[in-house]
């Protein structure tokens, strides 16, 4: 089974997975992200500091998810694992639906196109969501912004991810991200036990 965490920069979805791990431990699920901690992530995240044009920095993405699946996600999902993944597909669609706004005349198809017959699609994909100006509040002051990371570039990129949520609400579950840190993860959690369909035995108090 594949879970996916979405959200803008700044939106928790680090903290929520590291909250996943204590929870769920009893499934083994494989925690993974992307970019990936593989060669090709590397250069994805070399690609974004240079700021490489955006049809290269899309092409690097989905190489980059291309390795991901095929070294990690396919082989895990065969063993039967639970696999939970920080960031996935929906990333390209949402941000570089708006990096390639401009320069190719319908970037979420051709996108898509390039995910055809090769992606493996989530089961269930968690979308954090939060006003732009409270995801900026959280990044690091000291870190030196990526170019997705300016508020109108996270504006539209939410607002993308948002209409990707309308569009398959049997897939996405929409969080509100601004909420409790501990409520949203144990959420999560039990969620995810669900569609698993292992729901640990409550215990009585
Ligand atoms: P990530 O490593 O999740 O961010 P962080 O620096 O907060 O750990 O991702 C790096 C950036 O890359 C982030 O701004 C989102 C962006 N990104 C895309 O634009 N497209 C993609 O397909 C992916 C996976 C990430």
């Amino acid at each position: 089974m594949l879970i996916t965490i979405e959200g803008i920069d700044g939106s928790g979805k680090s903290s929520l997975v590291e909250g996943l791990k204590g929870r769920l431990s009893d499934l083994s699920p494989l925690y993974t992200r992307e970019p990936g901690a593989t060669w090709v992530g590397d250069q994805v995240r070399r690609a974004i500091a240079e700021q490489v044009d955006p049809v290269t920095e899309a092409l690097l993405f989905a190489a980059d998810h291309a390795a991901h699946l095929a070294t990690l996600v396919a082989p895990a999902i065969r063993e039967g694992r639970i696999v939970i993944s920080d960031r996935y597909t929906d990333s390209r669609y949402a941000y570089q639906s708006v990096m390639l706004d401009g320069v190719l005349p319908e970037p979420l198809a051709w996108l898509r196109a390039v995910h055809a017959g090769w992606t493996i699609p989530p089961d269930c994909t968690f979308l954090l969501v939060l006003p732009v100006e409270a995801a900026m509040a959280r990044l690091p002051a000291h870190r030196t912004r990526e170019h997705f990371e300016e508020g109108e570039v996270l504006s539209r990129v939410q607002r993308q991810y948002l209409a990707l949520a309308e569009e398959e609400p049997s897939r996405f579950v929409v969080i509100d991200a601004l909420g409790e840190k501990e409520e949203i993860c144990r959420f999560v959690a039990d969620e995810i036990r669900t569609l698993s369909g292992s729901r640990r035995p409550r215990h009585r108090s």
